[in-house]
This record gives structure tokens, C-alpha cells and sequence, in this order.
């Protein structure tokens, strides 16, 4: 939250924590501002734009230090869907998603047909898994922002690696 309002000063922000604890310590780090909300559910919306940031996750070093193939017991795929589903029905129209640091792909979830992949980071160090929370091999390229359409969005390819 802290960051968001250094670069954007006057937005309204919500910050979403179901943690208590992580909860009062957002609230109280942001007490004198206004303008920041700090809540355990997610609100009705519309926003502008939502950011999950390490949250459509699961132990991710876990991830990496035991070479995890079948991520279905842990966090299964369903788990993630739910959660994406959930933000994109908060995002206005022409709204930015950014998901990052998630063990799954936006691009396989539910709702990939309304969203236009408009940026691609590195998403994880660790390995990412497919529908059927299997990992992927190999790994197919995983944009990290989205603008939401109203209506079904062509399909943009992934840029090339060289790109
Ligand atoms: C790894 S931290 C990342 C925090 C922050 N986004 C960052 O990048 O520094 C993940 C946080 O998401 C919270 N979280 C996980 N699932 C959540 C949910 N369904 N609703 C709200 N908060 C959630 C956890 O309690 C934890 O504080």
C-alpha cells in the first residue's frame, strides 16, 4: 500500500488482508491516510486496478527446494480459478489485473476470455502448473498484467523470447 501511494498519490486504495495480525499492522502503517482503506474481504468494487501480489500462492519455496510435481493437494488449481474469478468480477472494464509471484496461469483460468495479456514479468522463481495442477514442462510463457474487456478478446500471442 505504502509503495502504490508513493506512485500514485491521490488514488483511493484498498488494501485486502485476511490475516488479523498483517491486518492491524496494515492499518496502522497507513492510518493517516485518508484516502487508503484497509479490509478482510474484498469489496464489491468496481476498481480501477487490482493487484495480487504473492498472494495466489502457496508455500513457494517449497515449491522449488522439494521439485513438487502435483500441486492438487496443496493448492489446487480450483483454489487459484476461484480466487482469479473473484478479482476480475471487482475490475472495472478496461481495468488493470496484475498477478504476480502465483504458482498458476491467468491465461488457464475461467475468466481468461475477458482479460488481454498487455504485459509479461517473470512471475515466480519457482515451477508453474497446469488445470490439472500439474507442473508444466516446459514452461509456457505467463503474462503478469491483464486489461479487462467486455466482451471476448482476440488472442494476443506471447512475445518471443528475443522480443
Ligand atoms: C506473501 S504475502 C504478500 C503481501 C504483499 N502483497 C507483498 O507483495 O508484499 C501474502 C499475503 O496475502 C494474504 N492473503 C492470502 N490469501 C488472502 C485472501 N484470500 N484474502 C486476503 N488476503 C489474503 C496473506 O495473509 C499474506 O499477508
Amino acid at each position: 500500500m505504502l509503495s502504490l501511494r508513493r506512485m500514485m498519490p491521490t488514488a483511493r486504495l484498498t488494501g485486502v488482508e485476511i490475516n488479523p495480525r498483517a491486518r492491524r499492522i496494515a492499518r496502522r502503517l497507513t492510518a493517516a491516510d485518508p484516502l487508503i482503506d484497509v479490509v478482510s474481504r474484498l469489496p464489491s468494487g468496481p476498481f480501477d486496478a487490482v493487484l495480487a501480489l504473492a498472494v495466489l500462492q502457496r508455500e513457494p519455496m517449497r515449491m522449488i527446494a522439494e521439485q513438487v510435481a502435483d500441486l492438487g493437494r496443496l493448492y489446487p488449481f480450483a483454489r487459484f480459478d476461484d480466487g482469479v474469478v473473484a478479482l476480475v468480477d471487482r475490475l472495472a472494464c478496461g481495468g488493470f489485473l496484475l498477478v504476480f509471484h502465483a504458482h498458476y496461469r491467468v491465461e488457464d483460468s475461467s475468466v481468461a476470455d475477458v482479460l488481454r495479456p498487455v504485459g509479461w514479468f517473470p512471475l515466480l522463481d519457482g515451477p508453474l502448473f497446469d488445470r490439472d495442477s500439474r507442473r508444466y514442462d516446459p514452461t509456457p510463457p505467463a503474462a503478469a498484467l491483464f486489461v479487462k474487456g467486455d466482451d471476448k478478446w482476440a488472442a494476443i500471442s506471447a512475445p518471443s523470447s528475443n522480443s
